[in-house]
């Protein structure tokens, strides 16, 4: 790693807790297998081609949002401040600010230890003059920096991408709280966010014609059989996506083509039936008018926002409101 990193390993789950956390959701009804167990090495780069796909609109819609309103983004930000890139990944996404604002200090926050290693190093290569830091944590089990931030220098949290749209709303919330409470004065968060929009572009998206999205979502389970040891055939699943206006969610499937038993771990076995569907991820589109609300709920004031011409994607800056929540 660069010199003068630092990197800060907080607690992440265990290989057994993860194995608990698998089973309790292949046991339930319907079975279900959280998104975050998509990202091996292989779903990883598989999610790196759908971000290129012509179908997949989040990624360009953002960048082009970006573009378009960087200047007075940044206004709405503070200045030489730290920048604590939530699920940093390579850090792509975070580099362009980091001149814009003259940021000083760069945090990458990510679950993956080896990945963020490389990711500092390399920041830290493109910009000399930041300080790039980093925190191994599974923030979606709670966020936790006061201890890694200095307090006498301004933050901007900044978590774009949409990631924030895997988690129903009551986590969602939790989360856009605790990241409320690291923020003081001209601190602010970041935030993009996909949107509802006709059925035919979001669908796409989510099922395209590569069969890109249909491989991600299918090699969940060669992730699940490494991990519990269990036997998913992989070519007795189909993808699908669909969404659920009810919820205002995309909703990836893995739907059992013909009746399928699996001997999943410790003896347990289950049975799906012909048709019968496993829930891989949720992929919330709120509103602009929604996710105003729901910042406000979780205790942020103002809030300002950009969109693309068709309203496809939105970014928010949002300041610490002056009640604490
Ligand atoms: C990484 C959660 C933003 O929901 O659009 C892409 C994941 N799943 N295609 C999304 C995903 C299928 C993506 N997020």
């Amino acid at each position: 790693m660069a010199e003068g990193s630092h990197l800060f390993v907080q607690r992440i789950d265990t290989p057994a807790e993860r194995r608990q956390e698998l089973l309790a959701g292949l046991l339930d009804r319907p079975a279900r297998i959280p998104p975050k167990f998509f990202y091996d090495a292989q779903g990883s780069a598989l999610y790196e081609a759908i971000c290129a796909l012509d179908e997949y609109y989040p990624p360009r819609t953002e960048a082009a949002i970006f573009d378009r309103y960087q200047r007075d983004i940044a206004a709405a930000l503070p200045r030489e401040a730290q920048f604590v890139d939530l699920g940093c990944g390579d850090g792509a996404k975070a580099w362009r600010w980091i001149e814009a604002l003259g940021v000083q200090r760069y945090v990458g926050v990510d679950i993956a230890e080896p990945w963020l290693r490389a990711t500092l190093q390399r920041g830290a290569h493109r910009f000399p003059q930041v300080s790039f830091d980093g925190v191994v944590t599974d923030f979606t089990r709670g966020l936790s920096l006061q201890s890694v931030l200095r307090p006498d220098q301004p933050c901007v949290f900044f978590y774009p991408g949409s990631s924030i749209g895997n988690f129903e709303p009551a986590v969602a919330l939790r989360l856009l709280r605790e990241m409320r409470h690291h923020l003081r004065g001209a601190d602010r968060l970041l935030i993009g966010v996909d949107t509802p929009k006709p059925m035919a572009p979001l669908l796409a998206a989510y099922d395209d014609a590569l069969g890109v999205t249909a491989a991600f979502n299918r090699n969940v389970l060669r992730v699940v059989n490494r991990e519990l040891g269990s036997d998913f055939p992989l070519v007795q699943f189909d993808h699908r996506a669909v969404f659920n206006d009810a919820h205002s969610r995309i909703e990836m499937h893995l739907v059992a083509n013909r009746p399928t038993q699996v001997r999943l771990a410790d003896g347990l076995q289950r049975r799906f039936d012909a048709g019968e569907a496993i829930v891989t991820e949720y992929s919330y589109k709120h509103s602009a008018e929604a996710f105003a609300q729901l910042l406000a709920e979780a205790g942020f004031g103002a809030v300002r926002h950009w969109t693309d011409e068709q309203r496809w994607f939105g970014v928010f800056v949002a300041a610490p409101g002056a009640v604490s929540s």
